[in-house]
């Protein structure tokens, strides 16, 4: 077999998704396994049109070109093409944080009070019916881009500003608070349906956005996040939270702890960062599972 690691694209997430490819594929080869790299989907496209690949390892982030949100996966799915991750309705849903909400609702899962705010509407009576302070995100965008904190009236506007720059839908949703400020997110992975150990992410500047995640080196990871029933907790939400969307094979799971420890799902993450920054491979570490035998068992999880 001959694997294509489908890394870059043409989302906001492109940096991430190369750093992310090159481990993936350095990880694959360390292990014997022949895969090369291929740059977004048209290249992959023109690549399967000439059989030069016969299962697809996809670590592309983001929508549309970006690879993470069911496109892709239909198209893999018509030419019967095995996969890694999550098939067309489950990657589409994850992608989208607002149906991802809306399933998750609808089964009983916890998930923070939230707005869907249609473009041109009035950020101010959302902000009225949440309360301060909350999150204004794009929809269907990864990596903490274009997301603001809210904490008072007066920056509601510029936050939705940034996030219309972004297409899809917006997103206003309820802050969690912990007893530390908004220091209270965690994630966990999953792998094959199972939950790895969680992480609680402590950073530098109260606030986990796009540098603190992949520039900045003095984010704090605390994996295992939580005590033994704490874990426990987390990880049986998370698999309910993954099987409620429908995912396959591998999944980063997003959410918060509040002042009472109770946890609050925020988003499912289809095709997680597997950058050396990363929260996956830390999770899966946290497990006893390796960089290199994390991107083999993922693999072996293909589909069809
Ligand atoms: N969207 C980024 C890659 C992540 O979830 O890790
Ligand atoms: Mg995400």
């Amino acid at each position: 077999g001959h694997v294509a690691v489908l890394m870059g694209g043409t989302s906001s997430e492109r940096d991430v998704s190369l750093d992310s490819g090159r481990n993936v594929l350095a990880a694959l080869r360390a292990r014997g396994i022949k895969a090369d790299a291929v740059d977004g989907i048209p290249n992959l496209v023109r690549e399967l049109q000439s059989g030069h690949f016969d299962r697809v390892f996809n670590i592309l982030h983001g929508n549309k070109g970006g690879g993470e949100d069911g496109v892709l996966q239909g198209l893999l799915e018509a030419l019967g093409m095995p996969y890694t991750g999550s098939g067309v309705l489950g990657s589409a849903l994850s992608m989208d944080k607002i149906r991802s909400k809306q399933v998750w609702l609808a089964l009983g899962l916890p998930t923070p009070r939230y707005v869907r705010l249609e473009r041109g509407a009035d950020v101010h009576a959302a902000a009225r019916e949440l309360g301060l302070p909350l999150i204004v995100k794009p929809a269907c965008e990864g990596s903490s881009v274009g997301v603001s904190r809210v904490h008072g009236d007066a920056d509601l506007d510029a936050a939705v500003e940034l996030a219309a720059r972004y297409p899809g839908e917006l997103l206003v949703e309820q802050l969690i608070e912990s007893d530390r400020g908004a220091a209270g997110e965690y994630t966990i992975g999953v792998l094959d349906g199972r939950a790895l150990a969680s992480i609680h992410i402590v950073p530098r500047g109260g606030w986990y956005d796009y540098n603190a995640k992949y520039v900045a080196e003095d984010t704090q990871y605390i994996c295992p996040g939580l005590d033994e029933a704490g874990e426990a907790q987390a990880r049986a939400m998370a698999e309910r939270a993954f099987a409620a969307l429908g995912l396959h094979g591998w999944a980063r799971i997003d959410f918060m702890r509040d002042r009472d420890g109770r946890n609050w799902l925020l988003e499912a993450n289809t095709a997680p960062g597997m950058t050396s920054h990363s929260l996956m491979p830390k999770s899966a570490a946290a497990f006893g599972i390796a960089f290199e035998e994390l991107c083999w068992r993922i693999l072996e999880t293909s589909l069809p």
